[in-house]
């Protein structure tokens, strides 16, 4: 096993009717500013239920943050902050209201000149010493931001990485009963996502990682059994409560503690979404089959164990259940009502120059658990994509 540190301070607060301990959650005196989206809270009644449970403290609100959280929108955020003095920020909301909530916490509290530093530089990161504490209402299981550190923030054409001690929230509300009025391709894209954030802790080379291969294992197996049910029959609580905890274990540091870790498929993905837009989930499904395909060689023991393990393949030789797993996981990805082909998103042979281009100005070009994955790799998996 490698060596690691494991810190996770965020208070887990799951189940129904979860939302009246916001009360005992935040301090009386707080001026509460209230983070969400493009309005499905306003929709389906989450607002209102959290205001009534903040009672009589100061509110503020901010709405309007997008899929795939712009800068120049959080940027907003942070103006009302400091103009308001803000000393709890509370996202409502799924992985781009968690995750601008973290930035705009960070840029809000950041000393230096230029704020944009903080999308490249982890010094400019680390420079930030003070903070405003973050409370989370869950509305849809997926990212895993809701118990991590880390936060996307796009910008022009880049989707980029921002990760500090600062954005682990103080707490977090998973009522899965919120997640019910999600329409089904958010769930599906959830779902994938999830799963990808595990096999891009799993499905690497082995480590001796015996209680992280099994969590992997289990969150994997948890998802093929509870995916189908969940769309099917979005009230199923069971179903529904199993893909929220997975997808919250998946990203919280727990099962990639100690294992060697491929964030490929995610790094490709976001240009994917840069460039053409499509959904964080669907990219990953597209991109997942291919990788394993390329890189088969470099994964081998794994793909085996994940092929026997997960999939309970046993017939064939080694190479016909690496086939089988890979075409077990397109099949349950179409399932779910995911396209896995580039064609299927009008992405053709001719766009990939702008995709590599893109890697290369995002300093992508030593991706994979070996570092090895260059931009020519990159090239031969967008192909075995279309
Ligand atoms: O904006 P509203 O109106 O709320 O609608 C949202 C949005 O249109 C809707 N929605 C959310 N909860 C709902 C609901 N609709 C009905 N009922 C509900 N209960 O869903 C749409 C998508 O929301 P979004 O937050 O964008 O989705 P997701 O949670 O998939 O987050 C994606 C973002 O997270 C980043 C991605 O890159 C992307 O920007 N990621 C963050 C990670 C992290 N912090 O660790 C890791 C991930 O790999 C990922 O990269
Ligand atoms: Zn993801």
């Amino acid at each position: 096993m490698l060596n690691f540190e494991f810190y996770n301070p965020t208070r887990i607060i799951f189940g129904k009717d979860q939302l009246e301990k916001l009360d005992q959650q935040i301090p009386a005196e707080a001026r509460v500013l209230i983070l969400y989206g493009g309005g499905s809270i306003k929709k389906y009644g989450t607002l209102e239920k959290v205001v009534e449970a903040l009672g009589n403290r100061k509110i503020f609100e901010f709405g309007g943050i997008e899929p795939n959280p712009k800068y120049e929108t959080l940027m907003q955020a942070v103006a009302v902050v400091k103009e308001e003095n803000i000393d709890f920020l509370l996202a409502v909301g799924g992985g781009s209201v968690m995750d601008g909530s973290k930035f705009i916490n960070l840029a809000a509290n950041y000393q230096g000149d230029d704020t944009l530093e903080l999308l490249t530089s982890q010094d400019a990161l680390n420079s930030i010493s003070t903070s405003i504490p973050i409370g989370i209402v869950l509305t849809l299981p997926a990212t895993g931001s809701e118990m991590n550190k880390g936060a996307v923030v796009s910008h022009k054409m880049g989707k980029y990485g921002v990760f500090s001690d600062l954005s682990f929230p103080k707490f977090s509300i998973l009522d899965p009963t919120l997640t019910y009025s999600l329409p089904a391709t958010q769930v599906a894209n959830g779902i994938v996502d999830t799963f990808i954030h595990t096999v891009e802790q799993y499905v690497t080379f082995p480590a001796e990682g015996r209680f992280q291969d099994r969590a992997a294992e289990g969150i994997l197996q948890t998802l093929i059994e509870v995916g189908k049910k969940t769309l099917d029959n979005p009230e199923d609580y069971e179903a529904r409560a199993n893909l929220v905890w997975c997808a919250t274990m998946g990203l919280n540091g727990l099962i990639g503690a100690g294992v060697p870790q491929d964030w490929s498929t995610h790094m490709i993905g976001h240009e994917l979404t840069a460039i053409f837009g499509i959904d964080h989930g669907k990219t990953l499904a597209i991109l997942q089959p291919a990788i394993w395909q390329v890189r088969r060689k470099q994964k081998r023991e794994k793909l085996i164990q994940y092929a026997e393990r997960v999939w309970q393949i046993t017939e064939g030789d080694d190479d016909q259940k690496i086939d089988s797993a890979i075409e077990k996981t397109r099949g349950f990805f179409e399932e779910l009502g995911i396209k896995t082909h580039l064609s299927d998103y009008d992405v053709t042979a001719e766009h990939f120059n702008m995709v590599l281009e893109n890697l290369e100005k995002h300093g992508m070009t030593k991706l994979s658990e070996t570092s090895d994955l260059d931009l020519s790799v990159s090239l031969e998996i967008l192909e075995k994509a279309l």
